[in-house]
């Protein structure tokens, strides 16, 4: 089979395209033939700087494909389910960017017919990092289905970027009302076609008073990608006892907390990673994301507010530039021809 792989840790230029024997599924796994690979920050910075735990790797976490084998234990009548994969280049050699990829049977889960493999390939990173910002809050929900955040405001910051188009459509699902932020009138557009009800440009005007005017009780939960920068917006359009949702500090800009201020505003701060959520969160936010998918909720392309950008299996550098370069949409490795 053909798989992209790196040696050492570097730039793009060290993924290379080689021929090798397709991976045996073990006890507990499935063999998938992958269709589409999704890439995802999280991919290029394993690559440039995560130590090596393999001589060899095969990079990337997401993807959507078909079930073509079975381990041991596994129920047969998986082999031809058609699947999206989580996590699958998490601590083993065996990511999604090859014709085949094993992952224990529970990652690979049940893509419905209506859903394109590239709707698969773009879930596991995005989906369930949004999953969690959004059920961190100290009065709920802990779980999303259509419904569980009626009457919440969510702020999605970031609208246009891979997980802040998959906060508004989760909370759009789960009946939030949704407010994104965006840095232009294309990026707004996008934030719009995701499902946003009111999208506030923060480089322009007053943002918060924006805000303010859309939701006078403040917000609920804040889904933010770059807490430096956006703390002082957020604590000033958060109500008591909202909650911050923090899954990045995109610009790297230091955070300064007034304790005080957020003692008093019985303010929660969450912090967020999907590798050391827990397996319980994991799999309610697998559960939950794929209800959402199979009522068609979470779909993809730019006319729903999420660009995607291919790339074939030998350009997978370029597709690792492309995220590294802040492309705008999602990012797609074309692995089935
Ligand atoms: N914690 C986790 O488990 C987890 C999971 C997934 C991703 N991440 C991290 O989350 C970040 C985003 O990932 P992604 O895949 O969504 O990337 P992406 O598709 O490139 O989106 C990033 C978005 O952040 C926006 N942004 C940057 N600065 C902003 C600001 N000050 N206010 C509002 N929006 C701002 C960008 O829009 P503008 O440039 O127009 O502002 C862009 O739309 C990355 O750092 C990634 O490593 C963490």
């Amino acid at each position: 089979m053909k798989a992209v792989v790196y040696r050492d840790n570097g730039g793009p230029d060290v993924l290379q395209l080689v021929d090798c024997e397709p991976p045996v599924p073990a006890p507990g796994e499935v063999r998938v033939r992958v269709a589409v690979s999704g890439v995802n920050p999280t991919d290029w910075q394993a690559r440039a700087a995560q130590a090596m735990a393999f001589p060899e790797i095969t990079p990337h976490l997401d993807g959507a494909g078909v079930i073509d084998a079975v381990g041991e234990g596994v129920d047969q009548s998986r082999v031809g389910q058609r699947v999206w994969l989580f996590m699958a280049a998490a601590g083993r050699a065996t990511g999604t960017a090859a014709e085949f990829t094993v992952v224990p049977a529970g990652q690979a889960v049940p893509l419905p017919d209506e859903a394109g493999f590239d709707v698969g390939a773009a879930l596991g990173v995005p989906a369930l990092t949004a999953h969690r910002a959004l059920t961190v809050a100290e009065d709920g929900p802990r779980r999303l289905r259509p419904g569980a955040l009626a009457g919440k405001v969510v702020l999605a910051a970031g609208g246009a970027g891979a997980v802040g188009h998959a906060v508004i459509q989760l909370a759009r699902w789960a009946g939030a009302t949704v407010i994104s932020t965006v840095s232009s009138p294309e990026k707004a557009r996008l934030a719009t076609a995701a499902g946003a009800h009111h999208v506030v440009n923060y480089r322009e005007g007053d943002p918060v008073a924006e805000i303010r005017a859309i939701a006078a009780d403040g917000v609920d939960i804040v889904a933010e990608v770059a807490l430096g920068v956006n703390l002082a917006l957020d604590l000033a359009v958060l109500r008591p006892r909202g909650t911050i949702s923090t899954y990045a500090n995109d610009g790297g800009h230091p955070v300064e907390l007034n304790v005080l201020q957020n003692m008093v505003r019985n303010t929660r701060l969450q912090f967020l990673v999907l590798y050391t959520a827990g397996p319980d969160v994991r799999a309610a936010a697998v559960e939950d994301v794929a209800a959402a998918v199979g009522d068609g909720a979470l779909p993809v392309g730019e006319e729903h507010g999420l660009p995607l950008v291919r790339f074939p299996l030998h350009r997978t550098a370029d597709a690792h530039r492309a995220v590294e370069g802040g492309a705008v949409g999602k990012v797609l490795v074309d692995v089935m021809s």
